[in-house]
């Protein structure tokens, strides 16, 4: 197992968590307090990888100088794209550090637990070209469901299927084992998707399998996902975590499971969780209620507000007795003045000053 390499697709846009995605990469979301990207490659860690390549391209930069070129003990190796170049191009791209055998690749923004290992030898013992890790959902409705055969190879795959006609309930997880074979699918210097494009050619020659894994899986797609996630994740951790210099009011609640991280104030009569991350440098006042929810570092959440299933970013201030409801997703350095509202998957850009409630879903540019 020394020598399995991982490459981790980690360049796209997250266009769907703007704002926050605007100020920084999917990778480096907090979830449970930690980024996304520490979760897989801890997890890499902990079944032998020792070399991970980061296909990188929006903001590169920052996810280089987080990670620097080591981390967990394993060695990170920097493939920068000048262009996005879709799902299978960056794995082309990084040709050179992928011939020795089979690698993972994994999409980035899956948190898992699945068992590299157990994946690798099933790919071995089937002896296809290439492997796909499903999971078992209950709606496979917008996701692509497979169908397999007896064997496990993968027949076809079928597109956001319409309740009750998927050919089974398993979808691609987004970690794959590949041959170096693979390589020579992927035509070079143009996007091509690995979904849309390979795996349906590997399909059709009866070289795709699939890997039916029970594990822990969640995918990072959309504001709900973030958030389920996040409480899956805090679960998993269980009880209250509490980063250092904390100073938490005597009348304070925190309900479990939930995250404080480092220097967060919390002000009396609050109630903090169940399924909360509170970031570092959070200043929360006074009977504030905050649950199913997260908040990016250095946010200031005034006396008697209250937060549900809401996604404040970092240095946001709510001002006093402001409500944050429902998939509504706060944009770094906003400001919600005294008594605003905002209810329903409203997305608020960054630094904008809100005056008034805003009770429909919309987007506040
Ligand atoms: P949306 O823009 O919201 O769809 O999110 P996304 O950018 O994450 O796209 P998608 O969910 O389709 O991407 C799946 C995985 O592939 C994620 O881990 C992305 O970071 C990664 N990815 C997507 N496009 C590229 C690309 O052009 N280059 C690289 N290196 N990775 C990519």
């Amino acid at each position: 197992m020394n020598s399995l390499k991982a490459l981790i697709l980690a360049g796209g846009f997250a266009t769907r968590l703007r704002p926050l995605s605007c100020t920084r990469p999917k990778m480096l979301f907090p979830v449970a307090n930690k980024p996304l990207i520490d979760w897989t490659l801890e997890s890499l860690s902990r079944c032998g990888v020792e070399t991970v390549v980061m296909a990188v391209n929006y903001m590169a930069e920052a996810i280089a100088r987080y990670l620097g070129p080591t981390k967990y003990n394993l060695g990170i190796i920097y493939s920068r794209e000048e262009r996005p170049l879709d799902t299978a191009g960056p794995i082309k791209r990084a040709e050179e550090h992928l011939r020795d055998g089979p690698f993972l690749v994994l999409n980035g923004d899956v948190i898992s637990d699945v068992d590299y290992r157990e994946l690798l030898n099933y790919h071995r013992r089937k002896g296809g070209l290439a492997t796909i890790t499903l999971i078992e959902v209950p709606d496979p409705s917008r996701y692509g469901a497979v169908e397999l055969d007896g064997e496990g190879r993968i027949l076809r795959f079928v597109e956001k299927p319409e309740p009750g006609r998927a050919p089974s309930n398993y979808i691609n997880a987004g970690i794959y084992i590949f041959e170096p074979d693979v390589l020579d699918y992927i035509p070079a210097g143009r996007p091509v998707s690995t979904e849309r494009e390979i795996f349906p050619k590997l399909a059709e020659e009866g070289l795709l399998y699939g890997y039916r894994a029970s594990a822990l899986w969640v995918d990072i797609g959309v504001p709900e996902d973030y958030l389920r996630a996040n409480s899956l994740l805090l679960e998993r951790i269980g009880g209250v975590q509490m980063g250092e210099d904390v100073e938490v009011d005597e009348t304070a609640k925190l309900l479990p499971p939930t995250s404080i991280g480092k220097r967060v104030r919390i002000g009396g009569d609050s109630v903090i969780g169940p399924n909360t991350s509170i970031a570092e440098d959070v200043i929360i006042g006074r009977g504030c209620r905050i649950e199913n929810s997260i908040i990016f570092p250095g946010a200031i959440i005034g006396d008697h507000s209250s937060i549900k299933n809401a996604i404040i970013g970092e240095n946001a201030t709510l001002e006093r007795w402001v409500k944050v409801e429902t998939g509504s997703l706060i944009g770094d350095y906003v400001t919600l003045c005294d008594g605003v509202t905002i209810t329903g998957g409203v997305t608020i850009c960054p630094s904008k000053r809100v005056e008034e409630s805003i009770l429909e879903p919309r987007r506040v540019m």
